[in-house]
């Protein structure tokens, strides 16, 4: 080896170094995905919730929402499928484990709620519901969904009710 061949030989060595990592990064990238799906889910990554999000489709936090509504406050916003549901702010300044599916079981129409006689008065054709969405005035058919709410990091999410619905002892017509 002469003196001159000192740089090639450290360019060399440079490049191979580059080409390794660069190799390496696209087989770690290409695994990422294949590592993921076998990975534990993260705590709060578990219940399948999705976002309650606000009207302009923003995900909500618990911080941000309990800042801005008062306990006692019904307000809607965007639960599963879209659906315009309901978060109820506690007496503790908290968000209530279970939210309500605004939708009308008569026809559809968004049930408004009246906090002056405390029920959901449906605008269209009269039904009401008790203030947990329970069905007291028809032609409404059945209560309003549920749907579970839980709050992780600071995230408030929204799953499916599946279990019996306190409000009647039965089964969920809506599952
Ligand atoms: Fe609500 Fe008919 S849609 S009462």
């Amino acid at each position: 080896m002469t003196p001159s061949d000192v740089p090639s030989m450290g360019r060399r060595q440079f490049m191979n170094l580059l080409t390794f990592g660069t190799a390496t990064g696209v087989a770690l990238g290409a695994l990422y995905p294949v590592a993921n799906y076998f990975m534990p889910l993260r705590a709060g990554g578990g219940t399948g919730g999705t976002s309650a999000k606000d009207e302009l489709g923003n995900p909500i936090t618990s911080s941000s929402w309990l800042a801005t509504h008062q306990a006692g406050d019904r307000s809607l916003v965007q639960g599963l499928k879209g659906d315009p549901t309901y978060l109820i702010v506690q007496d503790e300044n908290a968000i209530g484990d279970f939210g309500i599916n605004a939708i009308c079981t008569h026809l559809g129409c968004v049930v408004p709620w009246d906090s002056g006689s405390n029920k959901y008065k449906c605008p269209c054709h009269g039904s009401q519901y008790d203030a947990n969405g329970k069905v007291v005035r028809g032609p409404a058919p059945l209560s309003l969904a549920l749907a579970h709410i839980d709050v992780k990091d600071d995230n408030v999410l929204v799953s499916q009710w599946t279990e019996t619905d306190f409000r009647t002892g039965e089964k969920p017509w809506w599952t």
